[in-house]
Order: C-alpha cells, then sequence, then structure tokens
C-alpha cells in the first residue's frame, strides 16, 4: 500500500523508497525487514511516506546519503550527493593513486556535503585536499560531515581544509600547486523542468548557472587554468546533454591536453577530464 502510493505520486523507485524509509526507521537493513515483528511496527512510517508522497527527497526524511564508501549528513540547505558524482571520484582516486607524487594536491570546487573531498581524503590518505564552498548553509553541512568522519577516522580528515567563498577567486596561494582539481559545478540551464525533489528542496545555488547552464563550468575551467601545476588534472561533471559543450569548454585550442568525455553508470555523458600541459 505505501509503494502503491509512492507510484501514484510519480515517485520513481516506489517500492524501493518505502523499504529504505522502513527499514531506516526501524534500525534494519532492507533485507532485515521481514524479521520487524508486527507488534515493533513504527507508526511514524506512515508520517514519513506522506512526506516522500510530496515528493520529499528520501535522503532528507533519512538525513542520509551514501556516497563510495561515506555515510554523509544531508537535509534543507545542501545538495544530496549523487551516483553519478561517484563515477567521477572515483577517476580521481584513481588518477592520485597512480600520481607519482608524495602528497597530491587537490581542490573540489563548490564541496556542498564534502561528498568528494572526504571521499578523496578517505581513499587517498597521502593527499592534501581543499574543499571550497560558497554557501554559509551548505557549508553547515559540509562542517558536520567532517566533524562527524573526524571522530571515526581522525587521520582521514587531517589533511583537509574547508574554505569559505566563491571558487572564482579563492585558493590563490595554492595557484600553480595543485595535481588535481575537480568539480561537481551548478550546471543545468535556467528554465529548464526538474524534478520536485529536485527543484524545491537542493539549493538553487548548487542548480542553476546561466541560459546554457555552462556558466559555472566555464569558470571552473578558467580557476583550473590558475591552479594547476604543468601536468596537473581536471574533473569536471556536467548534464547528460553538455558532454559535446564542456569537451569544447577544455579543447586542446584554448591549452588543454587528453581532453576525454566519460560516462556515467547509465552510459549518458556524465563528466570531462583533462590535463593542463608541461612546457615543451
Ligand atoms: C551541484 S552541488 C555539488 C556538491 C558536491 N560537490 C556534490 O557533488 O555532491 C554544487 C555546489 O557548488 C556550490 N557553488 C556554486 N557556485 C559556487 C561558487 N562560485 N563558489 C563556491 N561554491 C559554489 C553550491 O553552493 C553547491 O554546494
Amino acid at each position: 500500500m505505501a509503494a502503491a502510493r509512492l507510484a501514484q505520486a510519480g515517485v520513481d523507485s516506489p517500492r524501493a523508497d518505502a523499504e529504505l524509509i522502513a527499514a531506516h526507521l526501524h534500525g534494519v537493513s532492507r533485507g532485515q525487514l521481514h524479521l520487524v515483528a508486527d507488534t515493533d511496527f513504527n507508526p511514524r512510517f506512515w508520517d514519513d511516506i506522506a512526506r516522500r508522497e510530496a515528493r520529499e527527497p528520501l535522503q532528507h526524511i533519512t538525513g542520509l546519503a551514501y556516497f563510495r564508501y561515506l555515510e554523509l549528513a544531508v537535509g534543507p540547505g545542501v545538495f544530496v550527493p549523487r551516483p553519478e558524482t561517484e563515477v567521477m571520484t572515483g577517476w580521481a582516486v584513481d588518477q592520485l593513486a597512480a600520481m607519482d607524487v608524495a602528497e597530491p594536491v587537490v581542490a573540489d570546487l563548490g564541496t556542498g556535503s564534502g561528498a568528494i573531498a572526504l571521499a578523496v581524503a578517505q581513499e587517498v590518505p597521502r593527499a592534501r585536499v581543499h574543499a571550497v564552498e560558497a554557501d554559509p548553509l551548505a557549508r553547515q553541512w559540509t562542517e558536520r560531515n567532517i566533524a562527524a568522519v573526524a571522530a571515526a577516522a581522525p587521520h582521514t580528515v587531517g589533511r583537509l581544509t574547508l574554505h569559505a567563498g566563491d571558487f572564482a577567486t579563492t585558493l590563490t596561494e595554492l595557484d600553480g600547486a595543485v595535481d588535481l582539481v575537480i568539480s561537481n559545478p551548478p550546471y543545468i540551464p535556467v528554465g529548464s523542468w526538474v524534478p520536485p525533489e529536485v527543484g524545491e528542496y537542493d539549493p538553487a545555488t548548487a542548480l542553476w548557472s546561466g541560459a546554457d547552464g555552462l556558466g559555472a563550468v566555464r569558470v571552473v575551467e578558467s580557476v583550473a587554468r590558475r591552479l594547476l601545476r604543468p601536468g596537473g588534472l581536471v574533473a569536471v561533471e556536467h548534464g547528460a546533454q553538455q558532454g559535446p559543450a564542456v569537451y569544447w569548454v577544455f579543447a586542446e585550442e584554448s591549452g588543454w591536453r587528453q581532453t576525454r568525455n566519460h560516462t556515467d553508470l547509465a552510459g549518458r555523458d556524465r563528466f570531462v577530464t583533462a590535463v593542463w600541459p608541461a612546457p615543451g
């Protein structure tokens, strides 16, 4: 009945969402739901189903988002990290693991919950990670997630620094010294249709970026040019239809090398990577 209500409301994965809400509420995994006795059933379940029926994101109802090996706190004021971004983060982790640099310097532009920065810090312990976020409300969530990871594993965040401000103008002290710039910037063209879970709950500063959606991507390109050392790498996420356009933002004609389009788990264009060339 709960799944039917969610389906009727237009939720994409009604059965999974109903089960995940029940599992979270009863403190069990989805596969253990059959172990919850009828007498232990928590009636708050129906309140949570009503919230999801009103298209509040599942992650706001549970207060949690899973990202690579992390469990992140999320809620009003911060962008819910997406599985697509896990693929780009995995690419960055692999590149950093193979990099012949003792302590690679990483910049995460627009960190939101801290998903990318924390995952890199956790998975590449020798990296020094700099995370930038302009939105003070989002930064409260970044700080909360950094503190939670620090409490569980202090060594993970020992080399992570959160910077408040606009990524267009911050981190100038690292100009020419960064090994990898990574960003999931806002990239939705203003006026596009988005589902209610996105439009009504993700912060506007995390979503919209000019008429073609590429305003922030262009800023990331100019910041990466400034920050990267010769031979440094950039990875930037974009919308499924923006692969060719973002490729040209990082075109060889404008100085970049080895520009590549990459797909997400669904096979859609999702991020572009490029190398800032070494002289000669
Ligand atoms: C799409 S969200 C991505 C958040 C997180 N990196 C992730 O992948 O889940 C974009 C983030 O960039 C931040 N942002 C947008 N423009 C910015 C700017 N010019 N300077 C700093 N942060 C910015 C937004 O506030 C938002 O938190």
